[in-house]
């Protein structure tokens, strides 16, 4: 088996194929310095936390992180409760930023003696529509290797080369553009008490804890926005408008970047022996935290389905892995998208004008008026299986 990529998703297969005494080579194009420093999400939701368990690595991976509690909603400065845990039926989420739970799986993998090829340039699959495909590449050294093997996954995220070794008519992508823009900011700033979601006239605006002395921000911004636009005492100027807090403490910024609210989706996820697993597959806007989730529980069904056949002979798991993906995908895709709708059009209403606001709104109240509606909104951002 090849996995193609050292992500969440390449690695959590890694993992769990161990596991199950399958072996595998992960073949990294990156350092592996690198891979472990990159941050980017930071919630691990209760059905991601619960795979970790149920295959035994809830030690080496969940260790010491913290079980979330509530999460407040904001609206023109006046702060809502919501028991996200509560409301789920006692199904806790995990506040771990990515790249501990990716520092966390690597080490697992290679203390185990894994076998990691990092640096790895030129990857190239070759004969995946056949029984025996070949991965090609050129290693650390510039020497050229090759691997065979009977399955290839990949999970070499959005911009990788394994989705593009499928031929082009066989398969259909969903692209969308939501049309609206993030800016993303990380900063040596207090954490806040709990994840925070403020909506207000100047914009849409997010604070979420990376640690207790670190905070990730999130705020709207004009699609056409740079970087650039974005000085820090604009920053800082924002954010205090938006969150309603003149005192917001300010720190140093350790990085500034500008998100795309973008979907795509991959149907179907598998070509012959390859199988795509995670951002290779699929790419969800921030809104309600299930990139990383999305990637993890792929590679959950996609090791099930390899145990399956492998061990036991049954290709069906195999046979249904993209239709199982894509269900869940399109569901959190869904969740998403109208999370997102709610917490924009509620507040700017320059960009969709007072009759949405005031549907948005009413969509929110619901959340504290309706036992059902809240519900199945903390079900969603819990995670389903
Ligand atoms: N050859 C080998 N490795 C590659 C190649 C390639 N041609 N192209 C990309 N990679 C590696 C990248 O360097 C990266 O380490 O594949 C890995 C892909 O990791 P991610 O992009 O994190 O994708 P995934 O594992 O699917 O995780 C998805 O994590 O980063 C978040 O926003 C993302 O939340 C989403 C989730």
């Amino acid at each position: 088996m090849v996995i193609v990529g050292a992500g969440p998703a390449g690695l959590t297969l890694a993992n769990l194929l161990r596991r199950s005494g399958l072996n595998c080579v992960v073949l990294e194009k990156q350092s592996r310095s690198y891979v472990e420093r990159r941050q980017r999400a930071g919630i691990l939701d209760h059905h991601s936390a619960s795979i970790f368990e149920e295959w035994g690595l809830a030690d080496q991976v969940l260790a010491g992180a913290p079980s979330d509690t509530v999460i407040e909603i904001r609206v023109d400065g006046v702060p809502r409760y919501f028991d996200v845990p509560g409301l789920a039926g006692g199904k806790h989420s995990r506040l771990l930023p990515q790249q501990f739970v990716v520092q966390r799986l690597l080490d697992a993998y290679v203390d185990g003696g894994g076998d990691l090829r990092t640096d790895a340039s030129d990857v190239t699959l070759h004969g995946i529509d056949g029984d025996r495909p070949v991965v090609t590449y050129r290693d650390a050294a510039g020497a050229e290797r090759r691997v065979s093997c009977e399955y290839v996954a990949g999970c070499d995220g959005h911009h990788g080369v394994t989705r593009q070794s499928m031929p082009k008519d066989a398969f259909t992508t969903y692209s969308y553009d939501h049309g609206i823009g993030w800016i993303t900011v990380l900063a040596d700033a207090p954490a806040p008490r709990y994840p925070l979601f403020a909506v207000s006239q100047h914009g849409f605006a997010a604070q979420f804890p990376r640690g207790p002395r670190a905070s990730r921000y999130y705020l709207q911004r004009p699609p056409s926005d740079a970087v650039t636009d974005w000085p820090d005492h604009r920053v800082w100027k924002q954010l205090r408008a938006r969150l309603g807090d003149p005192d917001l403490p300010a720190g140093p910024i350790t990085e500034k970047a500008l998100v795309e609210m973008r979907s795509f989706v991959v149907d179907p996820m598998s070509y012959g022996r390859l199988h795509l697993v995670g951002d290779a597959a699929h790419i969800i806007t921030p809104m309600g935290g299930k990139g990383m989730n999305l990637a993890l529980a792929d590679a959950d069904a996609l090791a099930k389905a390899l145990v399956a056949a492998l061990k036991d002979g049954d290709g069906a798991a195999l046979r249904s892995y993209s239709a199982t993906c894509l269900r869940r995908t399109w569901d959190y895709q869904e969740f998403s998208r109208w999370m997102q709708e709610m917490m924009h059009d509620a507040g700017d209403d320059t960009v969709t004008g007072p009759f949405r606001r005031e549907l948005a709104r009413a969509r929110l109240d619901r959340l504290f008026t309706s036992p059902a509606a809240a519900t199945l909104f903390a079900t969603m951002m819990a995670g389903t299986n």
